[in-house]
């Protein structure tokens, strides 16, 4: 079967798009963990300065008082439950770290590893998981009969690609992941499948047309936008599977149950109709 040509989507973003980047809410989550933290740290101090001084002998005490104030001032600031425990926990645990011989090195090797696995997840809002086996498989039986093109939208290590190319030796399969461990892996690991293709960058720039389906396990932020444009660029008839993450206010076309341990959903739309 010949290999589509990747092809960059317009550069010129149509006017329902930018719609949609205002309607969804641009916040960045790096922001508002340095809010928290820092407001959380004020309000520790002055609160530790007004009622008990005696405490800032206790580095371990201060560092908790500091984590219950921002974890309280990142629940009013709305965010995500999971925030409130990773504000509560790092002054704690940094000056729990730093009562280790730890060298500074190893800190900033962690920094580094988390950074080439998790790249910009504070800009994408998308971060690494893996869709299971028991997924895959369902999204095998997704697959049109005949051989057909398939993207997988940040393609992770390539364990999904992996399994659906040996399911499908027919069906020509595409990965485009721009976290750098993840994309070697997922290089190396399909060089010796020749209908697997593994490219490093930015899915917001590959156009959508030339796929038969295009699989997307991301997470609900960029869900709209990415509805926008799967409408504006898949040729008809041709299917998006999200795992997981439906489309805010469209109706799937069908859902699949994959009856694995985290009850996944496959959420099945045809954007042209
Ligand atoms: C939840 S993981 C899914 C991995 C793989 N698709 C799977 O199902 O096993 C989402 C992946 O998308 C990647 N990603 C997020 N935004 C991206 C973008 N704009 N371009 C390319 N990859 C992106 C992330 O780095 C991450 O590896």
């Amino acid at each position: 079967m010949p290999r589509p040509t990747w092809r960059a989507a317009s550069k010129n973003s149509t006017a329902s798009e930018n719609a949609v980047r205002k309607a969804v809410p641009a916040a960045s989550p790096v922001r508002d963990a340095i809010l928290a933290q820092g407001l959380g740290s004020l309000v520790a101090a002055t609160l530790i300065y007004l009622v008990w001084p005696q405490l800032w002998q206790l580095p371990l005490a201060v560092a908790a008082v500091q984590g219950a104030c921002a974890a309280l001032t990142a629940y009013k600031l709305e965010a995500p439950p999971w925030w409130l425990a990773i504000h509560f926990a790092f002054a704690p645990l940094v000056v729990a770290a730093s009562s280790l011989a730890v060298a500074p090195g190893w800190y900033l090797a962690a920094f580094v590893a988390l950074l080439l696995v998790f790249w910009r997840t504070d800009k994408s809002r998308v971060p690494l998981f893996l869709t299971n086996a028991t997924a895959a498989a369902a999204v095998a039986a997704l697959l049109p009969a005949r051989p057909c093109h398939v993207v997988d939208l940040g393609c992770g290590n390539g364990g999904l690609l992996r399994r659906l190319a040996r399911a499908r030796p027919d069906c020509e399969f595409f990965g485009l992941e721009h976290a750098p461990l993840p994309w070697l892996w997922a290089r190396l690991t399909t060089l010796n499948r020749p209908n697997v293709t593994i490219r490093y960058g930015d899915f917001w720039a590959l156009h959508l047309g030339l796929f038969d389906v295009v699989y997307a396990f991301l997470s609900p932020a960029p869900m709209p936008r990415l509805w926008q444009k799967a409408a504006a660029e898949m040729k008809p008839d041709s299917l998006l599977v999200s795992n997981s993450f439906a489309v805010p206010d469209v109706a799937p076309d069908a859902t699949a149950a994959v009856g694995d341990r985290r009850a996944t959903r496959l959420y099945v739309y045809r954007p042209a109709k």
